[in-house]
């Protein structure tokens, strides 16, 4: 009997089936005849009879052993591709080519690159231009008592006079007899000298109209000249402004050099002026003199002033 097999391995031949079932009764054989005595005897053997058909298909057998493995195979075809690998690492960039085509066309723009990071802080700019001025601020609080301000000095001191004789004599002070200012008589305007009243900075101003002659005069303090000046211009004018630190008692006039060069001038429409003031006295204290009178130049203290000289 046969074993079913699996088709892929060939295994080992299995073992024997069992037994099959016994085939079918067999034809009735010829009717015998009696023997000649009835003795039992006993003959000789049949002939075997013909096999009986064969009998139905056993049952299936039970599973053999596996079989020994077979003899390997022939080299089967060639399989189909395999699907593709992964991608493999970047590799490095390769040596810049060279290009000998010029003026090529442009390329397309690239896309747009990835935003890079934030830049260092830039140095700080340049101060702006200022701002307009704010609102008025609220008015604040009452500041505390200051100190005591400067010292107001009571004396006061000026004068402005004008000159009323033309050509004055050079060997005196000249005098302003035409008085504009002189409320403190600190000038004596008939001999033309103005007596300091105190320590102090004093300014003095002239301008005197200049005619038919030169004139060279002098701004004297106590029979010196502080300073001269010439004017050679007929119908000239002649000017000087000074800041002069005087004494108390301190002499300060006007002078011409010599009758040659004394063309100070003076007429209805022409005027020629000698002024002074103290500005800032050096101390507040009111001088010793109280009464100025007692500087009058009529007081024998004081020197003559006459034939004074240009150059003492
Ligand atoms: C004026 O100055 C003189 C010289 O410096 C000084 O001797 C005198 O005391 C001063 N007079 C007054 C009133 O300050």
């Amino acid at each position: 009997m046969c074993v079913t097999l699996l088709p892929v391995f060939s295994g080992e031949k299995g073992d024997h089936g069992d037994e099959g079932l016994a085939g079918p009764v067999g034809p009735q054989g010829q009717a015998g005849s009696c023997p000649e005595s009835c003795q039992i005897f006993i003959g000789p053997l049949g002939v075997q009879g013909p096999p009986g058909p064969a009998g139905i298909r056993g049952l299936p057998g039970t599973m053999g052993n596996q079989g020994l493995s077979g003899s390997k195979g022939d080299k089967g075809d060639m399989g189909l591709p395999g699907k593709p690998g992964l991608g493999g690492l970047k590799g490095e960039q390769g040596k810049q080519g060279v290009c000998n085509c010029t003026n090529g066309v442009d390329g397309i723009n690239g896309q747009k690159g990835v935003k890079g990071d934030t830049g260092n802080k830039g140095n700080a700019g340049l101060q702006g231009v200022q701002g307009p001025v704010g609102l008025t601020g609220e008015q604040g609080d009452m500041g505390l008592l200051g100190l005591p301000g400067p010292c107001s000095s009571s004396i006061q001191s000026a004068f402005s006079a004008c000159l009323e004789t033309p050509f004055p004599l050079n060997n005196k002070p000249v005098p302003f007899t035409k008085v504009l200012y002189n409320r403190q008589d600190h000038f004596n305007s008939m001999m033309g000298i103005y007596i300091a009243p105190t320590n102090g900075t004093y300014v003095f101003t002239f301008s005197f109209a200049v005619k038919d002659k030169v004139l060279v005069v002098g701004l004297f303090q106590n029979f010196y000249p502080v300073f001269k000046m010439t004017e050679t211009t007929n119908l000239a004018t002649c000017s000087q402004r000074v800041v002069l630190h005087l004494l108390a008692r301190d002499m300060v006039w006007i002078q011409v050099k010599d009758l040659n060069s004394n063309g100070m001038y003076t007429d209805v429409e022409i005027t020629s002026t000698f002024s002074g003031f103290l500005l800032q006295p050096d101390s507040c204290d009111l001088p010793f003199f109280r009464d100025f009178g007692q500087m009058s130049l009529n007081n024998t203290n004081f020197p003559n002033f006459t034939n004074l000289k240009w150059n003492p």
